[in-house]
C-alpha cells in the first residue's frame, strides 16, 4: 500500500482532503531510525564491549535455589525454576469450570480447562519443558487472543485505512466537555483505554480474579495464565529474549528506583559517575541523586543544544572509565525530543558502563527493539500505553537481574524460609513482592495485542505526520513558540505564547473542550535549560487527528483574537 493510504478514501467523517501527505522516503527513514544499523558516517568506532562491571560472584544470600518440588498440598504449590518456569504438582483432578463465555459471545473451547494432551487442567501447573511449548500454551491458554472484541473496528487487511479511525474503539474520546467534543491532546500525562482493554479488566474480574501463583483451584490457574500470558505479551512487544526479563512494577518511576536500590546500590561506590542528560524527567533525575547522596558518587548531566538534542560530542566528553551508569529518556516528555539512543547505549557500553533507557514516552509512539538497541534495563508505563495505571515494566537483561538482590521483601518472591535465612526466587519473581497488580498486568497484555493489530511501525507514521502537520500550523500562529525542536521528535509539541501565561493558555483550551498539559512536566531542568518554567504542552497519539489539531489551532486563534478584551 502507499502511505498515502493513511489519509485517503476512509468513509464519512475521517475522509480529509486537505489531510498532509506522508513523505514516501518515511518509512526507510523510520525503518532505519528503528531497526538499521548506524550510519556508515557515524563517529561510534565497531563496538567493543569492555569487561563487564557485573560482579562474577553471587552475593550467597542472592543465589537460586533450585527448589525441591513441593507437595500440592503443601499450600504455596507454584515454584519457578532457575531457569524459567513453573514446578509441576501432581494432577489433582480438578476439572475446569466449564467454558467461559467471552464478550461477543464467543465460546472458547479449552479456556480454563487446560488444553488438549496436558495432564493437568491448570495449564499453569505444567512442567515447562521447554520456552517454546509454554508460549504456545500461554497463547492458547489466554482466551482473550482470541476474542472478537480484540479486533479493531477497522478492516487492517485492505491496508486502506486511517489509524485515527481506531478512535472509536476509546470510549471516552465520545465524551462531551463543557458542551463540547473532548479533543484528548494530554496523552503525554497518560492515554485512554480502548474498549478491549476495559473489557478484558471486566472479564477477569467476571470470570478470573484470584491471587495468582497460589493454591491449586480454577481461579488461581485462569488468574496466573492471563497474568504469565502478559508477562509473554509484553516480552514479544519489546523483542526480549525471555519472559525472565520482564518483572512487574507499578510504573516507570518504579522501575527506575527498583534499579538505583538494587544494581545502584550493589555496583556504584564513591568517586562513580552517574551520566543523564537535561532531558530527563524528575523520576530519571531523583533517584540517581539519592543513590549519589549514599554513596558519595556524582551525577554529570549531559547537555542539549538550541534544537533540545542531546551533544553527543560533550557526552563522548562525559563519558569515562568512572562512569558507571547511564540512564537517559528515549523521548522527552518535555520537548519530544528522540534522543539517538542505539548510539548512546553502544558509546557507554565502550566504556563499560551499564544502560537505563526510560521508555515512558517512547513505547506508544514507535517499536521498541531492547536487543538491537542492546539497553541493559528499559522502562516503561503502562498508562501510557494505552493499559491501566499502576501498572508498568521493568526490562533487565538476564544476567543482570540474576545478579541483583531484592528490593522488598514478602510473599510470591521466596522458594524458602526459615527465620535464619530466605531463598529467593529467581528473576523476575524476587522482585515482585506481595500481590502484585494482577488485573492490570493482564490489561497491559490486551493493550499491547490491541496495538499489535495495528503495528507500531504504522503508528509512528502517522504520528510522524499529525506531528508534521501540528507543527506546521502551530509555527503560523503570531507569538507563538515552539519548544523542542529537534529534527527528530515524537508525539509533543510544546510551545509558548507570546503574552500570555501558559497556565492561562490550558485553562482557555480546557474550556473549549481541549485538554493539554500547562506547567513543567514534572522536568524542570529542561524547562529551565530554555530559559522557562514551564510550557504548554499539546501531546498526540494514534487516535487523534487533524481534526484535533485543526481544534487547537482555532482556539489558540481565537484566544488571540480577544487579546485585547482583557486578561483570562
Ligand atoms: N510524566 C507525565 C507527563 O509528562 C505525567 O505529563
Amino acid at each position: 500500500m502507499s502511505t498515502n493510504d493513511f489519509f485517503s478514501d476512509l468513509p464519512g467523517e475521517f475522509s480529509r482532503k486537505d489531510s498532509p501527505p506522508v513523505d514516501p522516503n518515511l518509512i526507510a527513514e523510520w525503518s532505519k531510525k528503528f531497526f538499521g544499523p548506524l550510519s556508515s558516517g557515524s563517529n561510534v568506532d565497531e563496538l567493543v564491549l569492555s569487561s563487564s562491571k557485573i560482579p562474577n560472584e553471587i552475593p550467597a544470600s542472592s543465589q537460586n535455589v533450585i527448589s525441591q518440588e513441593e507437595s500440592a498440598s503443601g499450600g504455596n504449590s507454584w515454584t519457578p525454576r532457575s531457569g524459567a518456569g513453573y514446578t509441576r504438582v501432581p494432577d489433582l483432578g480438578l476439572s475446569g469450570a466449564g467454558v467461559p463465555t467471552f464478550p461477543g459471545g464467543l465460546n472458547v473451547p479449552g479456556a480454563g480447562q487446560g488444553l488438549p494432551g496436558q495432564n493437568s487442567p491448570f495449564s499453569f501447573l505444567d512442567d515447562f519443558r521447554s520456552f517454546d511449548s509454554k508460549v504456545q500454551n500461554l497463547q492458547v491458554s489466554d482466551p482473550f487472543s482470541f476474542s472478537p472484541s480484540l479486533v479493531p473496528s477497522v478492516d487492517i487487511s485492505s491496508g486502506n485505512f486511517d489509524l485515527s479511525y481506531a478512535r472509536k474503539d476509546f470510549p471516552i474520546l465520545e465524551e462531551k466537555v463543557n458542551g463540547r467534543n473532548l479533543v484528548w491532546l494530554d496523552n503525554a500525562a497518560t492515554t485512554h483505554k480502548p474498549q478491549a482493554v476495559i473489557d478484558r479488566l471486566s472479564y477477569f474480574y467476571k470470570h478470573e480474579n484470584s491471587n495468582i501463583h497460589r493454591g491449586a483451584h480454577t481461579l488461581a490457574a485462569r488468574a496466573t495464565d492471563a497474568y504469565e500470558a502478559a508477562r509473554e505479551k509484553i516480552k514479544n512487544f519489546l523483542n526480549s529474549s525471555s519472559t525472565e526479563e520482564i518483572v512487574f512494577v507499578r510504573g516507570a518511576t518504579e522501575a527506575i528506583n527498583l534499579v538505583a536500590q538494587t544494581w545502584g546500590r550493589q555496583n556504584i561506590g564513591k568517586d562513580d559517575e552517574i551520566l543523564i542528560s537535561w532531558l530527563e524527567h524528575h523520576a530519571n533525575i531523583v533517584p540517581w541523586q539519592m543513590l549519589c547522596s549514599e554513596k558519595g558518587a556524582k551525577l554529570k548531566v549531559i547537555p542539549v543544544d538550541e534544537t533540545g538534542q542531546i551533544i553527543l560530542s560533550e557526552y563522548q566528553r562525559l563519558l569515562t572509565p568512572k562512569t558507571r551508569l547511564v540512564a537517559f529518556t528515549q523521548v522527552s516528555n518535555a520537548l519530544g525530543t528522540v534522543t539517538p539512543a542505539q548510539t548512546m547505549i553502544e558509546l557507554a557500553h565502550k566504556q563499560g558502563a551499564t544502560v537505563l533507557l526510560d521508555g515512558a514516552q517512547a513505547v506508544s509512539h514507535m517499536p521498541v527493539d531492547v536487543q538491537v538497541l542492546d539497553c541493559d534495563f528499559y522502562v516503561f508505563s503502562g498508562h501510557k500505553v494505552f493499559a491501566p495505571t499502576g501498572i508498568g515494566v521493568l526490562f533487565g537483561k538476564k544476567g543482570i537481574l540474576d545478579q541483583m538482590t531484592p528490593w522488598q521483601g514478602g510473599g510470591n518472591m521466596i522458594q524458602d524460609v526459615t527465620f535464619e535465612r530466605t531463598v529467593y526466587q529467581p528473576a523476575p519473581f524476587r522482585f515482585e513482592a506481595g500481590t502484585g497488580n494482577i488485573a492490570d498486568a493482564v490489561g497491559l497484555g490486551a493493550a499491547i495485542d490491541y496495538l499489535n493489530k495495528f503495528g507500531m511501525v504504522r503508528i509512528a507514521e502517522y504520528e510522524h505526520s499529525l506531528l508534521e502537520y501540528g507543527t506546521k500550523e502551530l509555527k503560523k500562529i503570531p507569538g507563538l513558540k515552539m519548544i523542542g525542536t529537534a529534527p527528530d521528535k515524537a508525539g509533543v509539541l510544546s510551545f509558548v505564547l507570546e503574552g500570555f501565561k501558559t497556565e492561562d493558555v490550558g485553562r482557555y483550551l480546557a474550556q473549549e473542550g481541549i485538554a493539554v498539559r500547562s506547567g513543567h512536566h514534572c522536568a524542570q531542568p529542561i524547562l529551565r535549560r530554555f530559559g522557562l518554567e514551564s510550557t504548554v504542552r499539546p501531546s498526540l497519539a494514534f487516535y487523534n487527528t487533524c481534526e484535533d489539531i485543526d481544534a487547537l489551532i482555532r482556539a489558540l486563534y481565537d484566544l488571540i483574537g480577544g487579546r485585547t478584551s482583557g486578561p483570562l
